[in-house]
């Protein structure tokens, strides 16, 4: 797929209208994306809503998580070749396990179709699966929205103790869900980079 071509087709046929959630939601629709079109706007209410609590920029939060799953538009995979041809670096697990590589096609939507600019924006958006080093709040309020109202159907398996671990604050709750994921109920299919260096940051050991 030449990256180019799809994003003029894109910016021709999803031109935003300056309502982000209707043009995502739109978006989403016309890529026959139902379950993420349902998981989207919860994820960014939750993120409104942790934003509020953890005194973190709520529209930024907002615009972050609208956007966080736009590149799921993009079948997994197709999106080794995209990525190619758009310039985007792949590393070896994004190859192995390409659906990866959907954090990266959003933010370059995020850029090229709906103009964001903002680079915690952006840098939320890309780091909205794996975490990395050194998260900002805004990075950890969309990481863990994106977790407590994951995509997988009904109440995520560790919905109450995350939430009991955010009572200890915004970085508890992150260390303890990077701990779950470390964990073999997580059955991570493989552990990025950023997730590596995210569990070195906080101290926790990586699973063998
Ligand atoms: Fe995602
Ligand atoms: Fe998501």
């Amino acid at each position: 797929m030449d990256g180019a071509e799809w994003l003029t087709t894109l910016q021709r046929t999803c031109a935003p209208s300056g309502e982000l959630a209707a043009d995502v939601d739109a978006l989403f629709a016309a890529h026959s994306r139902g379950i993420t079109r349902e998981h989207v706007p919860r994820v960014a209410r939750e993120a409104g809503r942790l934003a509020q609590r953890f005194d973190v920029d709520p529209h930024h939060a907002e615009i972050a998580a609208l956007l966080h799953d736009v590149g799921g538009i993009v079948s997994g995979a197709k999106m080794p070749a995209l990525c190619e041809s758009l310039g985007l670096p792949i590393v070896p697990e994004e190859r192995q396990v390409p659906m990866l590589l959907h954090a990266k096609l959003s933010v370059m939507l995020a850029r090229e179709l709906y103009g964001v600019t903002d680079a915690g924006i952006l840098q939320a958006i890309r780091f909205h699966t794996t975490l990395h080093a050194q998260p900002t709040p805004l990075d950890m309020v969309v990481f863990l929205a994106d977790k407590l109202e994951w995509d997988q159907g009904g109440v995520p398996p560790y919905h109450a103790q995350l939430w009991s671990a955010l009572e200890q604050g915004l970085e508890a709750g992150t260390h303890w869900f990077l701990g779950w994921m470390a964990s073999p109920q997580a059955r991570l299919l493989i552990p990025h980079p950023d997730l590596r260096a995210a569990w070195r940051a906080f101290g926790i050991s990586a699973p063998d």
